[in-house]
Formats: C-alpha cells, structure tokens, sequence
C-alpha cells in the first residue's frame, strides 16, 4: 500500500482520514477523488493543501474513465470509498443521487479494482444498513441488513456489490460499517453540527418526535484509527463495525451540547418526526476489538470536543450556513417549526 485513492475525500469523514493518513504514513501518497457536491468542501484541506503527498482531482466516481485515467496516472493500488450521498433527510426529499452513487458509483470503482489488479478496495459503510435494532440487541456483522430509508438502501446496495466482486472474481475487499460520527469538518445538516451551530446563534433546535431515539456518537478520529487498522491488518472479505458499543437518546445528546455551549433549555423544539426515523442503532464492535481497536473517545467527550470546535470555528461553517443551506433549512424546517410554535 502506497498511493491511496480516497474517494469523497473532501466531505466530512474522509478528510479527516485524509490529514490523519498523510501525519501516521510519511510514505504513503493521497489522491482525494471528489465531485464536490453540496457536502465537499475544500477547506476542510487547507492543512495538507502544500502537502507534496497529497493530490487533489475534482470528478465524479461514475465516471469510469476519470477514474481509470486518475488510477493510472498516479500508479493507484488502494482505493477507500468515501464519497457518498449520507444525509437521510434529504434521501427522503429525493433519492436520485443516493442511488446514482452509491450503486452505480461502487460498480464503477469496483470494476476498476478488478481491471487494474488494485491490491485493496475498502468500502465505508454504515450501521444504518441493519435498520432499527431493538432495545437489547446489538448488530453483528453477520446480521440481515434491512435498511429503511433511500439512503440506508443505496448503502446496503453498495455493501451487496463489494461482497460479490469478492465472491465472484476474488477481489481483495473490506468493509466497514461506522456509528454516527461527530467532530470537525461536519456539514451542518447533521444533528450534531446543526444543533451547535444553532445554539451558538441562539436559534431553535428542532428535535425530531419525543427525541428519544438513540445513535452511538462516535469521535470521527476513533472512527479513522479503526479504518486504518482494517486497512492494515483486516481480513478480505470480512466486515468490521465500527461504534462504540453504547447507545445515548438524542436527548441527552442535546442537553450535552447545551451545557457546552451555556445555552438555555429552552432552544430545545420537539417538531414533527422524520417519516420511517429508526428508533435505535446499535453496533456490537467484539470483531473489531479483537482486531486491537477501541474508541478513544466517549460520546460524550465526542459531544462536547465537537460543540467546542464549532465554537472555535465560525470561519468554517458560518459561510455554508449564509448560502444555498438557507433555501435547505426553509424546506426542511420551515413549515416544522412554525407548526410547532403554534401548538
Ligand atoms: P459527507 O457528505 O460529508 O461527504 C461525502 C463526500 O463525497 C463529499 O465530499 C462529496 O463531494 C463526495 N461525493 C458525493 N458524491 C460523489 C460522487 N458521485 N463522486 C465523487 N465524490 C462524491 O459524508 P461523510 O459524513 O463524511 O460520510 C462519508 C462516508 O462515510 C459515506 O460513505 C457515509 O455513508 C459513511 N458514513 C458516514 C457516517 C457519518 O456519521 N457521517 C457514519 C457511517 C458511515
Ligand atoms: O448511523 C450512521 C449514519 O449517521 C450515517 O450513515 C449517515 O451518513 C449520517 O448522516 C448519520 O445518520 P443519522 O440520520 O443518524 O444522522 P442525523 O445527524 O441526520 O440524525 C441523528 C439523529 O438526530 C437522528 O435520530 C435524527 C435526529 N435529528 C436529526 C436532525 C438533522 C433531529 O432530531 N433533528 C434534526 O434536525
């Protein structure tokens, strides 16, 4: 492994494993494969941007010839698949894009593994695939999937095709499947970023239903540590989870932020539920603990370095906030907290 083809290497999660990849491995080269969607944002690269190891190409994972044009230019022999469409919200306002490349897009990138002999395509999944899991369960990496919304589907898709370029023509895949992750360079659509950066403004934090759902909260850098184990030490074939074993409702979650940030309770507003909202994930993370891997982080150390780094980081989110976020906010939000206010 030396020149690593990091696909959705601008967005969130694979920027972060970006910067973490290029400090661990003075030897290792980076190619950040990204379309800059809505989510992708080169700012999250300034760090590295002089970086002589670090290149950067703006295409689009579907488009097969870019991606063979890019792995044959910089002599690729690892591919790790970021690059996704991952806000649920938004699958459900329209799904078109999920599908496109999700599916299509881990075709194109796993047709090239196989036509360049690449020594390693690992794929980022997610414990969304599982569907809601019961109080008192936890998912094994064995376990049906049953995804419930477009896009736990278009990842459940993708997570099918991997194994069966590793069935059927022997590929050397991995994949893993990660908890909700929290930390710098979070697009603010997400709970976590959105409710910080909200509370900072003192706007309203809309939370879904009763808020009693849980997620696992996970540190983005505990969540890259456990990739990069995979990547080194992983077996093919086989999936690993990712989390960190413990559930928190988004509640607590919220009231964790608040105190953070001194903010009053009262920003807190219950509104209309996200249609099919999986009540609970939960991950059972033996395997890859086993694999010598174990979060740094509690989700509540998460919580509170993540609304910190909002707080510190106004220059980053404060322009996605004033531009075509707006027009996002108004659909998804707006007509939910008018009804709410006037409950
Ligand atoms: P993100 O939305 O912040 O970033 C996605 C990146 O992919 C963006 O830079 C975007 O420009 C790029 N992209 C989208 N479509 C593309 C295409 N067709 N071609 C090339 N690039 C494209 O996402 P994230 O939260 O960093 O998630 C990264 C991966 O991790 C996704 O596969 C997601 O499903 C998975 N995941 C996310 C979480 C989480 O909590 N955020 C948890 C588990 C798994
Ligand atoms: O579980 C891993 C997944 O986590 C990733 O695969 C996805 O890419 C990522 O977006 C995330 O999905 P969630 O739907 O769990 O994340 P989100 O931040 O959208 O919501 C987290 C919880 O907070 C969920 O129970 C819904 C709730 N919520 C969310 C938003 C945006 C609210 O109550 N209000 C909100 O405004």
């Amino acid at each position: 492994m030396k020149n690593i083809l990091v696909t959705g290497g601008a967005g969130f999660i694979g920027s972060n494993f970006v910067i973490y990849m290029l400090q661990k491995y003075p030897e290792y080269n980076i190619i950040v494969y990204d379309k800059l969607t809505y989510a992708g944002n080169r700012d999250n690269l300034l760090e590295v941007s002089d970086e002589p190891r670090y290149h950067f190409v703006k295409a689009d994972i579907c488009d097969a010839e870019t991606v063979a044009a890019t792995i044959s230019k910089y002599d690729v022999d690892t591919i790790v698949n970021f690059a996704a469409e991952t806000h649920v919200d938004r699958s459900i306002m329209d799904p078109d894009a999920f599908i496109q490349t999700s599916v299509y897009g881990t075709y194109v990138l796993l047709e090239a593994t196989r036509k360049f002999n690449l020594e390693r395509y690992h794929q980022i999944s997610t414990d969304e695939v599982y569907g809601h899991i019961p109080y008192g369960r936890s998912s094994k990496e064995t376990d049906n999937l049953e995804p419930r919304s477009p896009y736990a589907a278009s990842k459940a898709s993708a997570d099918l095709m991997v194994n069966a370029y590793f069935v059927t023509y022997g590929l050397p895949v991995t994949i893993t499947r990660g908890s909700n992750n929290i930390g710098p360079f979070q697009y603010p659509e997400k709970v976590v970023p959105l409710f910080a950066t909200n509370a900072i403004d003192y706007e309203k934090l809309p939370v879904y239903g009763d808020g009693r759902q849980t997620r696992e909260y996970q540190y983005v850098i505990d969540h890259c540590e456990a990739i990069d184990l995979v990547l080194h030490k992983g077996k093919l074939g086989e999936i690993y989870n990712i989390g960190t074993g413990l559930d928190m409702e988004n509640l607590t979650m919220v009231e964790i932020l608040l105190k953070t940030l001194d903010r009053p309770r009262d920003l807190l507003q219950h509104v209309a539920d996200r249609p099919g909202h999986d009540r609970r994930y939960s991950l059972d993370i033996s395997k890859i603990k086993a694999l010598g891997w174990q979060p740094r982080h509690s989700a509540e150390e998460a919580i509170i370095k993540t609304a910190q780094w909002y707080a510190d980081n106004e220059w980053w989110w404060r322009k996605i906030k004033s531009g075509e976020f707006k027009k996002y906010y108004e659909a998804q939000y707006g007509a939910r907290l008018r009804d709410a206010a006037s409950e």
